[in-house]
């Protein structure tokens, strides 16, 4: 039975008296399954002097002219309940952006804006999901998403990319093999967190003309779709997808606009799902908050020297990381094409979230057990390098202390 009382997760040992106390829920949600990742960032929390390249963001605040937009939405009023699928002006602006960075027509009946990247898998998995539909999950993956699956009470496959020599690779017929008559969507989170992998676009022509055959959802998580080091944008699904195609992509302003507080994302879904998702999100958040689309317009709008300062400095970070990394000699990993993760292994080192701990208790620092991302992740560790160098430099000197 689920432990309401004590938030700290098993790692905690803590007995004290109120864990005696339980309720039962939902058998779903006694059943969800845990996240290591999150319980280790925790762990962290228990100390002060902790570094964390745990999570899933940078160091930089959210710039200025993003803040000052909401701070002007605040003051002129904007504090009212909104459309359900967000401001017209918004929906507009994320039109404007595909038209602008992706060359893509997407009209605006088709973007519905969110509280969150995370919000809008709920959506589209809602959608589409009945109780014990088959998802197959492309893994390593940000185990949240297996766990909105697990939340929509669908059952998970999990597809393993390949290892090869710290570049991760798609078996795209092992993919095509893993569906069964029960499978009802593929998830993809690409570019990949945690291991920066990104599809090719022919693999997602082909993958989707399978789909399309068969009756199958994509559901494309493209979070850290600008977050590329070579050219501006990662390849979209709706690069080869049609509009009436059963897909739907998730996208977010935390990651690339420095925004992870502020729970606003979008999701791009086929041109007949509006009313769907518009009583989904009624029913459920009532639509992302009003004055922060404000804050979101300007981001698309005048982001793109931020993104560029941005993706300069974590260029620079990902290869001090892998030299570093290459002089220590135990550590076996690769510089990733995207995102802003080292996703690694150390020689003799299996146990990665026995190590994650020892790493706190023994030197203050916080990674992510590679256990987080599903099966394929045993054994890995994630560090996050989008930190200023200083950071980044006390964090490697911590870590080199521990793997000598
Ligand atoms: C692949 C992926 N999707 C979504 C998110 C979350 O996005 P949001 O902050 O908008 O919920 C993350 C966060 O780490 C992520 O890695």
């Amino acid at each position: 039975m689920r432990q309401l009382y004590s938030m700290d997760g098993p790692m905690a040992g803590n007995n004290n008296d109120d864990t005696e106390r339980y309720l039962k829920l939902r058998a779903c949600i006694e059943n969800l399954s845990r996240n290591p990742g999150a319980d280790i960032v925790r762990y962290g929390w228990r100390r002060k002097d902790v570094i964390s390249l745990g999570q899933g963001e940078g160091d930089a605040p959210t710039p200025d002219f993003i803040i000052k937009a909401a701070e002007k939405a605040l003051a002129s009023g904007k504090t009212f309940y909104a459309p359900v699928l967000g401001h017209p002006e918004a929906r507009q602006e994320v039109s404007d952006y595909y038209a602008r960075i992706y060359g893509l027509q997407v009209p605006t009946q088709r973007i519905f804006m969110t509280s969150s990247g995370t919000t809008a898998m709920h959506l589209a998995l809602t959608a589409i999901l009945d109780e014990g539909d088959e998802v197959i999950a492309v893994t390593p993956i940000w185990r949240n998403l297996l766990a909105a699956v697990e939340l929509a009470q669908g059952r998970i496959t999990e597809v393993a990319l390949r290892d090869e020599a710290g570049q991760w690779r798609l078996d795209l017929e092992e993919l095509i093999a893993s569906c069964t008559p029960k499978t009802k969507a593929i998830l993809i989170a690409t570019p990949s967190n945690p291991t920066g992998w990104v599809m090719k676009q022919p693999e997602m022509t082909a993958l989707l003309e399978f789909a399309r055959k068969k009756g199958i959802w994509i559901i494309s998580d493209e979070v850290y779709g600008r977050i590329v080091y070579d050219g501006t944008r990662a390849p979209s699904f709706l690069d080869v997808a049609e509009p009436g195609d059963r897909l739907f992509t998730v996208n977010s302003f935390s990651k690339a606009w420095a925004m992870t507080g502020w729970r606003l994302g979008w999701l791009v879904g086929p041109a007949d799902a509006e009313e769907g998702i518009r009583d989904i999100a009624l029913y459920n958040t009532m639509g992302p908050p009003s004055f922060t689309q404000y804050a979101a317009i300007e981001a698309l709008r005048s982001g793109e020297p931020f993104i560029k300062q941005q993706l300069d400095l974590w260029r620079g970070n990902r290869e001090y990381v892998f030299e570093r990394f290459a002089q220590n000699g135990r550590i076996e990993g690769a510089p990733p094409e995207a995102a802003f993760y080292a996703f690694f292994r150390i020689k003799d080192e299996q146990d990665c979230l026995g190590f994650a701990k020892r790493l706190i208790d023994e030197a203050s620092l916080s990674l992510a057990p590679g256990c987080a991302f599903g099966k394929v992740g045993h054994g890995y560790i994630r560090l996050c390098f989008a930190v200023s160098r200083p950071r980044l430099d006390e964090a490697l000197g911590r870590l080199e202390q521990i793997i000598k």
